[in-house]
């Protein structure tokens, strides 16, 4: 255990100089992570699915989202969930009541390991019926997935751009809300206008699924009205008609 630690330290300081792009990058990440995420981003580096990590494009109060590139050249987002997350018990919360992760263990680290492995698995479902990252890798609390921007710029939030056509738009995400519940079985549990991007094309992209949760959930219905109600007062802002109760029976009936 003792030489595999001291193998870590002489690895990490000779790759980890190679893998930021800056010194500063690479103190600001120092500063947040513990050993264990030192760790994992290492194992994912020598997998050659992260070479070379930019600096950070946010950080919330659960995560802290990198630019990064592959060995491959392609730009990637690597979002870090911090181990010492004050909001662990809410995630938990979360986890038990999902058929699909129930029998989590309560230590921190795998709760938060679970939350990360969720958010990626909630990508790949929602894959199949709206536009969002595709989820390449996970490691601990490490989620790889696809850029959605240009160069090093993330495509514009939602609350950003101007909205041509709100109705259309309403009914659009409502209609995507539908089939994620209806055929995917799942809520997305934190949508709004700050959770979807928008391309250059006008597509709206649905990121940010580590809330999201299996319908059977017993609070998926709650977080499912919330959605909509979220939606609905964006749009109408933007001067569409909505109708919240209607379009949460609407989805729930199918
Ligand atoms: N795949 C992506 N492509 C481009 N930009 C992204 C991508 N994922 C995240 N971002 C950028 O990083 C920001 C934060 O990401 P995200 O919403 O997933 O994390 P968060 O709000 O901090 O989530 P959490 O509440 O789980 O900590 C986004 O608003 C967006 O600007
Ligand atoms: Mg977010």
């Amino acid at each position: 255990m003792k030489d595999e630690n001291f193998d870590f330290e002489e690895r990490w300081r000779e790759e980890s100089r190679k893998m930021f792009d800056t010194s500063e990058a690479r103190k600001a990440f120092q500063n947040v992570f513990d050993h264990s995420t030192s760790m994992a981003l290492l194992k994912l580096s020598e997998q050659g699915v992260i070479k070379k990590l930019y600096g950070t494009i946010e950080s919330g109060k659960e995560s802290v989202v990198f630019l990064a590139d592959t060995e491959e050249d392609e730009r990637v987002i690597v979002k870090i969930y911090m181990n010492r997350a004050g909001s662990f018990r809410e995630m938990k919360k979360y986890l038990r009541g999902d058929e699909r992760f129930r029998n989590v263990k309560d230590d921190r680290r795998t709760v938060i390991q679970e939350w990360c492995k969720k958010e990626f698995r909630n990508l790949k479902k929602a894959s199949n019926v709206v536009k969002c990252p595709e989820p390449l890798a996970f490691r601990d609390n490490i989620l790889v997935m696809e850029f959605v921007g240009e160069e090093f710029s993330p495509y514009p939030k939602l609350k950003d751009v101007e909205i041509e056509n709100p109705q259309q738009g309403y009914k659009q995400v409502i209609d995507n809300i539908s089939r994620l519940w209806n055929e995917e079985e799942l809520v997305h549990g934190d949508l709004s206008e700050y959770n979807m991007l928008v391309d250059d094309k006008g597509v709206l992209w649905w990121i940010d699924f580590s809330q999201g949760v299996h319908f059977n959930h017993p609070e998926a219905e709650e977080l499912l009205k919330r959605d909509i109600k979220n939606i609905a007062n964006f749009f109408e802002r933007q001067g569409a008609d909505t109708d919240v109760e209607k379009d949460y029976k609407r989805v729930i009936s199918g």
